[in-house]
């Protein structure tokens, strides 16, 4: 190349470089909050400028100025906040009005022809991050996956894929006749017993897509063995499914309702604690000594026992609602009072997709403050699920994950109830 060469196409190079950055100006978006909940300080920011550029925050402040060509979005009659992260769905379905009809005639192929509808619902309700602790099928991870190629609307997704549970456990079908055999792939429905089958069911499900493990330390409320605290591992069990489920370098979740399985669980090792309903003042203290955290469904108990019994639930299953919820509520209170960590999770598909926002209300209702809980579903939430880096709160570096509301939720925390912006990595869903 002679020097003439050399020249052209260096200026060429710079030429190239300017016309990027005068490309990428034109993606920035300067978002004017009036308010803005600082929730990783617990405070709330007054006439603060959000700087997005592609998927991302880049700059956060009162004095900044705008660059030329950015688009403007003017929410300063709004409190601006982090999108909000539910720690416990099940995204891929919820009662249709049909108990025996989802249980027994549809395949995960008609569960996944509806996913994206609950996924759609949920990031509308401002919720941008979920984890999903248990599906069916592997639809889970297809609809993480479809979300994040972009070819659907949804909130990000941690996917567990099945829920991993003993024989005659709340993952296992139960009260119906032996002779009713189902047909479904090995290591498809979680069920496993013993260390060396738990072991193989965790890489299973890793291998599969899982990004969180989820496992049954007790007994549950919406399935049809009895007892809903029992214990449903030994601690062997227990054991082996978290330091399995570390060595692949993930988090697991243990679904405990009883006093004993919640001890178990949590000496096992293991990020949450889900449900938590029976939890007495050993198991508290053992949770604040490990860390762990709380993930409570504290609004449920109101949607099961009203609508439940409509929607052709088992008396049985009504019956064993009513033996957890108001304890589950007490309990949360005790826990949230001595301190444990508590992350924001709602069990959704429980209760319809969408209506996420509830359980804001429930939680202030028994000892937290509208701030506490905002902070359960932001910073507290992004640092159970390890991605406290893109996500959890509205700061330099972190994804655009932004949501906002009219009535701030810091007077009145049901305005969580009704999202009126969202934005997630960059590109807003709901104006
Ligand atoms: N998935 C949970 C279970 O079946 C739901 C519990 C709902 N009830 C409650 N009080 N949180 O055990």
């Amino acid at each position: 190349m002679n020097i003439i060469q050399k020249c052209t196409l260096s200026l060429l190079i710079v030429l190239l470089s300017v016309a990027s950055t005068q490309a990428q100006d034109a993606t920035i978006t300067a978002i004017k909050a009036g308010k803005l909940i600082d929730v990783e300080n617990g405070k709330v920011l007054t006439n603060q400028i959000i700087i997005v550029r592609h998927d991302s925050i880049i700059q956060v402040g009162a004095n900044i100025s705008i660059p030329k060509g950015a688009s403007i979005i003017d929410l300063s009659k709004y409190t601006v906040l982090p999108g909000l992260i539910d720690c416990h769905t099940h995204i891929t379905g919820q009662p249709s009005g049909d108990y025996y009809a989802d249980i027994f005639r549809k395949s995960p192929v008609d569960v996944a022809v509806t996913a994206h509808l609950f996924a759609k619902k949920t990031l509308d309700a401002g919720f941008t991050t979920v984890r999903d602790l248990g599906s069916v099928g592997l639809v889970d991870v297809a609809l993480r996956n479809a979300i994040n190629n972009g070819d659907i609307a949804g909130p990000t997704i941690l996917a567990a894929t099945t829920y991993i549970g003993s024989t005659g456990s709340h993952g296992d079908l139960n009260g119906y006749s032996p002779f009713l055999q189902l047909n479904i792939g090995k290591g498809l429905t979680g069920v496993a017993n013993g260390v060396d089958a738990v072991r193989e069911q965790v890489r299973f499900n890793i291998k599969y897509g899982a990004d969180v493990i989820k496992f049954g330390a007790s007994a549950g409320v919406l399935s049809e063995e009895e007892s809903v605290g029992g214990p449903q591992y030994s601690q062997e069990e227990m054991n082996a499914i978290v330091s399995e489920t570390k060595m692949w370098g993930k988090k697991a979740a243990a679904h405990a309702h009883g006093t004993e399985a919640i001890k178990m669980a949590v000496k096992a090792g293991v990020a949450s604690i889900e449900h938590g309903s029976l939890v007495d003042a050993e198991g508290i203290q053992l949770m604040k000594e490990h860390g762990t955290y709380l993930v409570s469904d504290v609004y449920d108990d109101e949607y099961i026992l009203s609508e439940y019994a409509k929607l052709g639930f088992p008396e049985k299953i009504i019956n064993k609602e009513r033996l957890v919820g108001r304890l589950q509520r007490e309990n949360f209170q005790k826990a949230v009072e001595a301190g444990v960590k508590i992350a924001y999770g709602t069990d959704a598909g429980v209760y319809p997709h969408g209506w996420n926002g509830k359980q804001f209300k429930w939680m202030t209702r028994y000892g937290m403050t509208p701030m506490t809980a905002i902070q359960s579903a932001t910073v507290h939430a992004a640092d159970l699920l390890g991605i406290s880096k893109n996500a959890g709160s509205i700061t330099a570096g972190k994804k655009a994950d932004i949501i906002a509301v009219l009535i701030s939720p810091l007077d009145d925390v049901t305005s969580l109830e009704n999202v009126q912006f969202v934005m997630k990595a960059g590109t807003v869903y709901k104006k």
